[in-house]
């Protein structure tokens, strides 16, 4: 039987803990490893089992990489194979980002097609024009994108949706290619930032990076720098969250936040309180939080990562919300086992209507994909009586020991292998 966590809620966290290093910033800094045979030198990278799967990826490749606590050393002196096999990419759509820096350095590079995950269809095809636009050919072979290119051309790109992936995928190919890059409705996640800082820092002339209009003049080699990832603004919201609904008093240390601007927006209309220092948040909850409408979009907006944990919130908030999901179609696997901890919650389409109760009780659940299992835990955190999480690999695929950093917090967390 595969790991649960058991909780016993009512316990309001109290303490200090350090945000991890941000797993969407780690996945494409990793993949960038490919962009060059000279060695990267990688800080605060997060043991994270979506780290583990892209280094394993990255293996296949060429890459040889050791790994010291947050620290990783990864050379890709020859690409030994250009195929991302089904089952990693299976294992994790995030496989998809060497694709980019495959085609850029290697000329083909051949990836399973992601297909569906728990939280929707999630196409690719905007990284696809892109490349298609960089002179790539693309073909689908046996559920394969197969995608080959001489040098790549730089392009005027302009992408039908905002896509975190997709952008960083294009940026990485440009940053190779001949000639000059725009893309424009780029993602503006400070991950795609953190990205850009590495590449420039390998020699990349990319600039705009953070804004929805990111320009990439092409050079011909890139060479090994050292890079520190950024730090996770989704676990760190996680634990604010978790504060929050425990009425506790915990300080967050190790956060740029600015990168939580809207969850901290969000978190003052729910009622509650926090202060901001230059590299910590502290919330310090006593009260009921009240019902507050949410609605996700791309950064600066309201993440779809903080979706589900924000919802655990407003379960037990003061009031009625609705939270409207705009990102993906299919983000609420979280509701119906929050309904079954107490929580009164229909969906109406993209929309979920909170009626915020007075308690959760605990029950035994069962986590769906990474960020639902955060919520249920949240949940647990403060709810009557024991809460078992099944499934707690999803949790592991993008948090690192949350149940130590919370049982430190005081949390009765323990974890039943
Ligand atoms: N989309 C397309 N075509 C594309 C690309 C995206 O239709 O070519 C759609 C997707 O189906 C989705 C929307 O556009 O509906 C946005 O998808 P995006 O490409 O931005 O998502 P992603 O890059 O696959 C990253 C994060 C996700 C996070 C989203 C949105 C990484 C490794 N993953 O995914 O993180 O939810 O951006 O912010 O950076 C998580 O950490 O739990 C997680 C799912």
């Amino acid at each position: 039987m595969p790991a649960r966590l058991e909780i016993e809620g009512g316990v309001p966290l109290r303490g200090t803990v350090a945000a991890s290093g941000a797993k969407n910033a780690a996945l494409p800094v990793l993949a960038a490893a490919l962009l060059t045979s000279e060695p990267l030198g990688l800080a605060n990278v997060p043991a994270l089992n979506d780290v583990r799967t892209m280094l394993a990826l990255l293996d296949r490749l060429g890459a040889r990489a050791t790994r010291d606590e947050s620290r990783v050393q990864i050379q890709v002196e020859h690409v030994k194979s250009d195929r991302a096999p089904y089952e990693l990419v299976s294992t994790m759509r995030a496989s998809v980002l060497v694709l980019g820096p495959l085609l850029a350095r290697h000329g083909s590079a051949r990836v399973a097609l992601p297909g569906g995950c728990a939280i929707g269809v999630r196409p690719i095809d905007q990284h696809l024009k892109g490349f298609a636009r960089m002179g790539a050919e693309i073909s689908i072979e046996n559920g394969d994108v197969v995608a080959r290119a001489g040098r790549l051309k730089g392009a005027k790109i302009s992408t039908d949706l905002v896509t975190v992936t997709g952008t960083e995928n294009l940026m990485m190919a440009a940053a190779l290619a001949e000639g000059t890059t725009v893309i424009e409705n780029a993602a503006r996640e400070p991950e795609v930032a953190d990205l850009a800082d590495l590449l420039n820092a390998m020699g990349a002339r990319i600039r705009g990076a953070g804004t929805a209009r990111i320009e990439i003049e092409g050079v011909t080699e890139l060479g090994g720098t050292n890079h520190r990832i950024i730090p996770d603004r989704v676990e760190a919201g996680t634990l604010l969250v978790a504060a929050a609904i425990t009425q506790g008093d915990v300080t967050v240390t190790d956060v740029v936040p600015d990168h939580l601007w809207a969850v901290l927006a969000k978190l003052e209309e729910c009622g509650v309180p926090h202060e901001v220092g230059a590299s910590w948040i502290r919330v310090r909850a006593a009260e009921r939080p009240r019902a507050a409408d949410v609605i996700t979009s791309p950064f600066p907006g309201f993440p779809t990562d903080m979706q589900a944990q924000i919802m655990a919130l407003l379960g037990v908030a003061d009031g009625h919300a609705r939270v409207t999901e705009t990102i993906f179609e299919n983000r609420f696997m979280h509701v119906a086992e929050l309904v079954r901890m107490g929580a009164c919650i229909e969906t109406e389409g993209s929309t979920a209507i909170v009626r915020g109760v007075d308690a959760y009780q605990g029950s035994p659940v069962m986590a769906s994909d990474l960020r639902a299992s955060a919520a249920l835990v949240v949940a647990g955190l403060a709810a009557r009586g024991t809460t078992e999480v099944a499934r707690v690999y999803h949790l592991d695929r993008g948090y690192e020991r949350l149940e130590t950093k919370l049982a430190a917090l005081g949390a009765r967390i323990r974890r039943i292998e």
